[in-house]
């Protein structure tokens, strides 16, 4: 990940992958036993595609997208029950269309969202919006340094518009920086 950082800081976006402890919080309270589509955005290492790929139903699709060619084939080969899919968040909605997959029941993301530019973010959102089912969720985390600045407040508040209600928010201590997870679910 470091390695991989420095290449390309705006999009990997860290210099660690997350703790297992934050992975563990980021899915703990989905049902993805019960669920047919799963989406995870940003899997890089696969800290969250693990705790994922073990949780998933018989008969779920998981989707883990990713920019980095060297990622998406690490993916690929470490979890043969999950799709790893070079490409952007950002086309989410056509990616789901193209393997006529039913509207996600989760989208888990660990996309860098404090260094992405701003259109994408907002590409990013809309495609969330546009292709989770009513009741599905989407959760990411905030680091609880960033949490009060005016562009983690706005990212927020910008996910709440589109999915029609407010977080549900935990905080992970054990990891470095510790983070808040927070889960929306689409009214
Ligand atoms: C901070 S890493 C997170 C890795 C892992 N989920 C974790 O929590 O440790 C962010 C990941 O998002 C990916 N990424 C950045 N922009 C993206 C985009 N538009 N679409 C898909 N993946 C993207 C990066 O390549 C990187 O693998």
């Amino acid at each position: 990940m470091l390695g991989r950082f420095m290449r390309s800081p705006r999009t990997v976006g860290a210099v660690a992958p997350s703790s297992r402890a934050l992975a563990a919080e980021m899915v703990r309270d989905l049902d993805l036993s019960g669920a047919q589509t799963v989406v995870e955005l940003g899997p890089g290492t696969g800290v969250v595609t693990r705790a994922i790929a073990e949780r998933l139903g018989p008969d779920a699709h998981a989707l883990a997208i990713d920019v980095e060619p060297e990622f998406v084939a690490a993916i690929a080969r470490k979890f043969p029950r999950v799709e790893a899919v070079c490409g952007s968040a950002a086309d989410l909605q056509a990616l789901l269309q193209a393997r006529h997959l039913a509207p996600a029941d989760h989208i888990i993301s660990g996309l860098p969202f404090a260094s992405l530019p701003g259109e994408m973010t907002t590409a990013i959102l809309d495609a969330v919006a546009a292709s989770l089912r009513q009741g599905g969720t989407f959760t990411t985390f905030q680091y609880l340094n960033g949490y009060p600045t005016p562009l983690a407040t706005s990212f927020r508040q910008a996910l709440t518009a589109r999915m029609g209600a407010a977080p549900v928010r935990r905080v992970v201590w054990r990891n470095f920086p510790p983070a808040f997870v927070l889960t929306w679910r689409h009214q």
